[in-house]
């Protein structure tokens, strides 16, 4: 009798042990590390204007080849995705009191982020289908001390940037994205993240790539992208001998990239693609072989994103793809 019963519910394990842990890296990392290594040059960056301001070679050839991939014109990269925040909440000038609307699911660094600077981070509702920021609570949340949104592409689906951007102009607001877990994925053709004033991605262990810690903005506008790179290293180390007259008060920490995580960064930025694509062939296969059980609704709403997913995949898969139908799971 026991067999019969569902492992959860008391009875035997049909796989007693866990899943290997995939691993992305290949000896192409392994040589692009030990030539760091090698080099002696383990970070190229330097606080105070000058050559070493911007980083090492393999920061530069990484900034360089991101961006062409993502089609931008600046790629700046962080040390992790949590500093990349912090720098585009600070470059477009938040400060005490002023509002940054966010939506509360996500990963807490969206909201803390604000916080760093003394901004406040406004919760506006997520819509049901994607678990992105629901554009009708955005404007339902637009106060006089409003002035950024910042947008979450969750679960490698994209924000609807479209309707988000419409509302930024028309209030005069930033347009701030945290694509942490949605490199690659596109809306209406474009990458999602590439379409706000400052967008960015996570290079941690759990991402679809990654360099044990890391993170990458992108922007299209010259004076954010400078000041994201103050930010990064000690600005207020930088402002006066850089002889920029337009720039003031920048405060800046260390939020500089190393040179062997970019080393590892600029081969795994070659596997984006086939990591996507993997992820979308075992969701094709979870998904054809879940859609026809009751109890299951599974969400394939790949109508304006594309669907990816981050390294854990069934953990995602269980809380973002695949809802409990109480109604019909009732007759399970
Ligand atoms: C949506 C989101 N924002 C921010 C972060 C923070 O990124 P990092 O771990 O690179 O600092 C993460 C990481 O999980 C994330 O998923």
């Amino acid at each position: 009798m026991e067999n019969n019963k569902l492992a959860l519910l008391g009875g035997h394990k049909a796989v007693t042990e866990d899943f290997p842990i995939y691993n992305a890296m290949g000896e192409e990392e392994v040589e692009a590390v030990a030539a760091v290594i090698r080099s002696g040059e383990l970070s190229g960056f330097l606080a105070g204007w000058g050559d070493k301001f911007e980083g090492g070679k393999n920061v530069k050839l990484f900034e360089e080849e991101w961006a062409n991939y993502f089609g931008v014109k600046h790629a700046i990269t962080v040390n992790s995705w949590t500093s990349g925040l912090v720098a585009m909440v600070g470059a477009i000038g938040i400060g005490p009191g002023d509002e940054v609307i966010v939506p509360p699911w996500t990963m807490c660094a969206t909201a803390t982020a604000v916080l760093m600077w003394g901004g406040i981070p406004v919760f506006a509702d997520i819509e049901p289908d994607l678990f992105c920021i629901d554009p009708q609570s955005v404007r339902k949340n637009i106060t006089s001390k409003t002035k950024a949104i910042l947008a979450v592409d969750i679960f490698g689906q994209s924000s609807d940037i479209n309707e988000l951007r419409k509302i930024a102009n028309a209030h005069g607001l930033f347009l701030l994205s945290d694509t942490a877990q949605a490199p690659g994925a596109k809306i209406q053709g474009e990458l999602t993240g590439t379409l706000s004033d400052i967008g960015g991605f996570s290079l941690n262990y759990h991402k679809h790539i990654h360099t044990g810690e890391g993170g990458v903005l992108v922007t299209n506008d010259d004076t954010l992208a400078l000041k994201l790179k103050l930010i990064r290293n000690h600005g207020e180390a930088s402002v006066a001998s850089s002889g920029l007259e337009d720039i003031t008060n920048i405060v800046g920490g260390n939020y500089r990239l190393g040179e062997m995580e970019a080393a590892i960064g600029r081969i795994q930025l070659k596997k984006l693609q086939s990591e996507l694509q993997l992820r979308e062939n075992i969701v094709d296969i979870l998904f054809d072989g879940l859609s026809s059980l009751p109890g299951f609704i599974c969400r394939r709403y790949v109508t304006i994103a594309r669907t990816c997913f981050i390294r854990s995949l069934f953990y995602w898969i269980s809380k973002s793809l695949v809802l409990i139908d109480k109604k019909s799971s009732m007759h399970l």
